[in-house]
C-alpha cells in the first residue's frame, strides 16, 4: 500500500473510532481536539486522546495517550496493525515526531497510518512515514 488519499471500508471505521476519542479531548490551552485509534493485532480497538496541562510541556498527544492505554491493558506483548488519527478542527495532524518513535516500539513495519493531511485524508505505511527510527544495538 502506498499513499492513498482514499481509505479502504475497514480503515473507514477505525477513524470513526478516532473522531470519538477526540470529543473527550482535554485542550483547553490549544483548542486543538485530536483522537486516535489503535488496532492491535489481538483484534482490539484503543482509542486515545490528547490531554494538556497548564505546564503545557507535560500535554500528552492522542497517539501516546492510546499507546500506553493498550499496553496498560492488554500487556508489553501488543502489536499494532493500523492506526488512526482525527481532529475536531478540520486541520491537518499527521502524528508529530514523538508520537512516530514510540509509535515504532510496537507497531508493524507495513502498517497503515491514517491522518488528516492539508490535501485530505492519507493513509500510508507506517516504514514510509517514519523512515530510520532510532534503534539501539549495542555492540
Ligand atoms: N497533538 C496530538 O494529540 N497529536 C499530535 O501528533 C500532535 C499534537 C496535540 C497536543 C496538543 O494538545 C495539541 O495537539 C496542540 O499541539
Amino acid at each position: 500500500m502506498n499513499d492513498q488519499h482514499a481509505t479502504e471500508p475497514a480503515l473507514d471505521g477505525l477513524l470513526d473510532f478516532a473522531r470519538v476519542a477526540a470529543l473527550h479531548s482535554y485542550s483547553p490551552y490549544s483548542g486543538f481536539k485530536v483522537g486516535a485509534a489503535l488496532k492491535l493485532t489481538n483484534g482490539e480497538i484503543v482509542m486515545g486522546t490528547n490531554v494538556e496541562n497548564v505546564s503545557y510541556g507535560l500535554t500528552i498527544c492522542a497517539e501516546r495517550a492510546a499507546l500506553f492505554r493498550a499496553v496498560s491493558e492488554f500487556g508489553p506483548e501488543i502489536r499494532i496493525e493500523a492506526v488512526a488519527v482525527a481532529n475536531l478542527n478540520n486541520a491537518a495532524s499527521p502524528p508529530c515526531g514523538a508520537c512516530r518513535q514510540v509509535l515504532a516500539e510496537f507497531i508493524l513495519r507495513d502498517a497503515p497510518v491514517i491522518f488528516p493531511a492539508a490535501d485530505g485524508i492519507r493513509t500510508m505505511p507506517f516504514a514510509d512515514f517514519f523512515p530510520l527510527a532510532f534503534e539501539m544495538e549495542l555492540k
